[in-house]
């Protein structure tokens, strides 16, 4: 009898539910409700696993409980949501993923990973691979942006990345891939409201990720809050059991979200603690994170004959067969050993947050020829709230990160120009110092050659419980840039945000905007890296940016309709006070180069399903210095059965180019990855014209295209 089976067998009906019990410990609180006696509720076997504890004194003294004085020295796991570094912090999913690069994607979660593991935590709550259209839920900041394609790469590298080749190394940490799935679409990007999503565009927009996720080997899955079309995903049998466990094979372990499994009442589907128990745990929820559900559920709702011993036993063991695989057996003390020796941050971690930070900002707009700063300047007004604030830069889930190991914008600057004078003013804030803080600021710009706005979001105004129904800058920023505007001297805006903020008019007064996201412990000297030329911006857009909150969500990936947009025709799909199209389309963000791209190849223009199509392109920088260019290849299905995206995304290549150089792209495209969602939701590859896309973004008006005919012996073309 192996470990787990023995183990079992011994368990007590309480212990074994205490094995499906995280508790929420008090480092940090992420979620609502009192928490209990956690030292006592460990010693009696009710609590096997803590979320939200870290450090290796604290989890070895919890983990020494665990092991030396529960009656079967069961270790516990220990969870934390290690989303973007965890004492280093890299940029925000949604800053990062516009590098659009797997490599870098996989290697700050290892860097994460292995300070999390010297740190004691053995499991993160991360990736989050919601798709996320609509810059009004809080969350986008954490998502890898709109797009199925980038979230499953995004995915399989972040869980390449924490869990590294062996999930027993201390510097490896268990993958919670979350949110399964739907919760980028609640209703109107409000948070933990319902969510309205057809099957198919659940198949081929929310789940490919988790798909994704689960091929790479995520150790664990948590389903969302929300629920879809009244089925809380707690509780949605038919995606967790159905899709998941059966279709996909998962046999990892389904940890629910925080207090999600008591808010099943709250839902309206169940009428008490122990209905909303059994119906989690036949869903195939094994861990009720912090809501005590199970503990105060399972024994009543086994009582009442809701679920059976073998669907618990199921569950316990899962979780007992993960904290095996994590080593924690053999070594309940493996990782935290090294927490002690931590201290400030580790040289090449730094220059990792500093290079992803640098190459995660999106040059939006640029003109006038401000950027890059010249290096004899000599004197900066460096204006706004979020010029001097450390602990804005590190964004809503810093995990360990601290705010005095962060550079701000201003001291990145300063470290970047020693010689030129930076002045600095907040110049805006709280409605009684606004009118003179603004005078201030102007004054100090009119003294100045140059005033760089640091504008947008704090750090609160993102995240969970951070949605937003105006997008726009807030806190009287508006009035200071305005103000400042008005002198007619040259202007940089560098934009803080989690999300697309809808400033049209920022983006036509300024010399140049760029969004800065969060972007983690080195944001001031990436910023400066970027502004003073020392790196040419190659960051860019993992999400459609729109004019106006009116017009989300908007994302490339429309379907063509009857009556396509047409500017200034009242009767196609447009808007009558504004235009249809976005500020700035997917893929946007500019460089200190310019590129053209040639015409494009495809080879072979007849394929069949087996195929692969070379599609090369060659692509010219046209600029007097070197700089990289991305690429994105679209497809289009020309005529399918069901109306297909205008465009849909399959790959994304850089290439670094030096002044007037010129090269050349290539992918293969396999043909069978033309295939979507048939109406039996299954993947149906349908005969007929194709159309390949490529270009610099999604923006219709730049993209080279080539046709190719896919032949399917005996299939007749959709339409015929
Ligand atoms: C609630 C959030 O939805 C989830 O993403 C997070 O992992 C948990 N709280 C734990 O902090």
């Amino acid at each position: 009898m192996g470990r787990i089976h023995r183990l079992l067998a011994a368990m007590t009906l309480e212990e074994k539910i205490g094995q499906l019990n995280m508790a929420a410990g008090s480092r940090v609180v992420t979620g609502p409700g009192a928490r209990g006696d956690v030292e006592e509720g460990i010693r009696s076997g009710r609590i096997g696993n803590l979320l939200n504890v870290w450090g290796g004194k604290e989890v070895h003294a919890l983990q020494r409980l665990a092991v030396a004085h529960s009656r079967l020295a069961i270790p516990l796991l220990i969870g934390l949501d290690v989303m973007h570094g965890h004492r280093t912090i890299f940029p925000v999913p949604l800053a990062e993923a516009g590098l659009f690069d797997p490599d870098t994607w996989e290697r700050t979660a290892r860097v994460a990973a292995g300070e999390a593991g010297a740190d004691g935590v053995a499991l993160t709550f991360a990736p989050m691979v919601d798709v996320a259209r609509d810059p009004r839920w809080g969350r986008m900041v954490e998502s890898p942006g709109e797009d199925p394609w980038v979230a499953a790469e995004f995915a399989a590298a972040k869980v390449r990345g924490f869990q590294g080749r062996d999930l027993q190394e201390a510097a490896s940490i268990a993958v919670t891939t979350k949110h399964l799935c739907g919760y980028g679409a609640v209703t109107a990007g409000r948070e933990y409201a319902s969510a309205e999503v057809s099957e198919r565009t659940l198949h081929e927009v929310h789940l490919p990720p988790f798909a994704a996720a689960v091929s790479a080997g995520t150790a664990a899955i948590m389903p969302a809050f929300i629920d879809i079309a009244g089925v809380p995903m707690t509780a949605n049998a038919p995606l967790l059991q159905g899709w998941l466990r059966g279709r996909h094979a998962f046999d990892g372990v389904l940890i629910s979200d925080y207090n999600a499994i008591a808010e099943l009442c709250n839902h309206g589907v169940v009428s008490d603690t122990a209905e909303a128990a059994a119906l989690a745990l036949r869903a195939g929820v094994d861990i009720d994170m912090a809501s005590e559900a199970y503990v105060q559920g399972l024994p009543e709702a086994l009582r009442r004959g809701l679920i059976g011993m073998a669907e618990l036993d199921a569950s316990v063991s899962r979780v007992l067969t993960l904290k095996e695989r994590l080593g924690l057996f053999d070594d309940p003390y493996r990782r935290g050993a090294a927490s002690h020796t931590v201290s400030g941050l580790a040289a090449a971690a730094r220059q990792l947050a500093r290079e992803t930070a640098r190459r995660a900002i999106v040059l939006l707009t640029h003109r006038n020829g401000v950027l890059p700063i010249a290096p004899h300047a000599r004197h900066i007004a460096v204006i706004g709230p979020l010029a001097f604030a450390r602990h804005e830069m590190l964004g809503p889930w810093p995990s360990a990160g601290r705010a005095d190991e962060a550079v701000s914008i201003v001291e990145g600057l300063r470290n970047a120009l020693p010689s030129c004078r930076i002045d600095h003013l907040a110049g805006a804030g709280t409605a009684a110092t606004r009118k003179s803080a603004i005078s201030a600021a102007v004054e100090s710009c009119r003294a100045a050659e140059l005033a760089i706005l640091c504008l947008g979001e704090y750090v609160s105004m993102s995240g969970e419980g951070g949605s937003r129904a105006d997008l726009g800058l807030p806190d009287g920023q508006g009035a200071l840039a305005d103000a400042i505007l008005e002198l007619g001297k040259p202007v940089i805006v560098l934009l803080t945000c989690g999300r697309p903020l809808t400033v049209p008019w920022l983006f036509e007064r300024a010399d140049a905007v760029l969004a800065t996201w969060f972007l983690g412990s080195e944001a001031g000297n990436a910023i400066a890296d970027v502004l003073t030329g020392k790196f040419n911006p190659t960051g860019k857009l993992p999400v459609t940016w729109p004019r106006h909150v009116g017009q989300v969500p908007l994302f490339y990936g429309q379907r063509p309709s009857g009556r396509p947009t047409k500017p200034g025709e009242r009767l196609s799909s447009t808007y009558l006070d504004i235009p249809a199209t976005p500020q700035f389309a997917f893929g946007h963000g500019l460089s200190y180069a310019s590129f053209t791209l040639d015409e494009l190849r495809c080879t072979p223009i007849v394929a069949g399903a087996d195929d692969s199509i070379e599609v090369a392109v060659s692509v010219r920088n046209h600029s007097a210095i070197g700089g990289e260019a991305t690429l994105f290849l679209f497809v289009r299905d020309v005529v399918a059965s069901v109306a297909r995206p205008v465009l849909e995304l399959k790959g994304v290549r850089r290439i670094a180019l030096g002044p007037g150089a010129r090269g050349t792209l290539t992918w293969q495209l396999p043909v069978a990855s033309l295939a979507f969602v048939g109406d039996d939701l299954g993947l149906v590859l349908e005969p007929g014209r194709f159309e390949i896309h490529v270009g610099q973004s999604a923006d219709p008006d730049q993209l080279v295209r080539c046709s190719i005919e896919v032949v399917v012996p005996g299939a007749r073309p959709a339409g015929s």
